[in-house]
């Protein structure tokens, strides 16, 4: 079994975008995944359940709380950790030793970016594995190319493609859909995260 985590110190970086986005990309590529939702906002249960409001798209793994997890990994081959923010360092050392692999989403922004760099420290300190992901990148501007050189000149470990800002990822998650089922423009960003998806591939192996 394989356990991925998406965790940051700072609230709104697309932990849960990425993390269901993961999830899904996993399903496709025939694996039996378990997404845990460690967040007491239950944004990614909440997601799912507007799923169930629409006939075009049905969730393909199952959706369990922190406390239900020994139980909701029995038969999955990943298990997804979609993390709240604010962890504290005990909290960070679980994921380090847990995980084959911690992402550490943030925006182009220097408060995203430092929790990013936060994070990454503790993980690196507590012997996990880590790569930072830098999403919804601006396409008008370069914001995002030199917070990527920024950080990997500070020595910091991050996959080679970005997540572009895209509105599709507010339709899909209002529609409680990922952006594979985007049409046109908005599925762009769907792109983006195969390519990220395959770099976690290569990372961790099979399970
Ligand atoms: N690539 C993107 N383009 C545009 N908007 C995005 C993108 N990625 C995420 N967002 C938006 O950013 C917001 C935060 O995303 P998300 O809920 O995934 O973050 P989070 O880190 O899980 O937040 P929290 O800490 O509250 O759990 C959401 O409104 C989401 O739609
Ligand atoms: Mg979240």
């Amino acid at each position: 079994m394989k356990t991925v985590s998406f965790v940051s110190k700072k609230g709104g970086v697309a932990k849960t975008t990425s993390a269901i986005h993961y999830a899904y990309w996993l399903t496709l590529n025939k694996h039996i995944v378990t997404l845990i939702d460690d967040d007491n906002n239950r944004t990614a249960s909440n997601w799912a359940e507007r799923a169930e409001g629409n006939d075009k798209f049905e969730v393909p793994f199952k959706i369990a709380s922190f406390r239900s997890m020994s139980k909701a990994v029995a038969g999955a081959d990943y298990v997804v950790i979609d993390s709240q923010a604010s962890r504290t360092d005990d909290d960070l050392k679980d994921f380090a030793e847990d995980c084959d692999l911690v992402v550490i989403p943030t925006k182009p922004d220097i408060n995203s970016a430092r929790a990013a760099t936060e994070t990454a420290d503790a993980i690196k300190k507590h012997g996990g594995h880590y790569r930072i992901l830098i999403t919804d990148v601006p396409s008008y501007n370069t914001t995002g190319s030199e917070l990527s050189e920024d950080l990997v000149e500070d020595g910091y470990l991050l996959f080679e493609r970005t997540i572009r800002r895209s509105e599709g990822v507010n339709h899909a998650s209002l529609a409680g859909t990922t952006l594979k089922q985007m049409a046109g423009a908005y599925r762009r960003a769907w792109r983006d995260y195969e390519q990220v998806f395959n770099e976690i591939a290569y990372i961790i192996g099979k399970p």
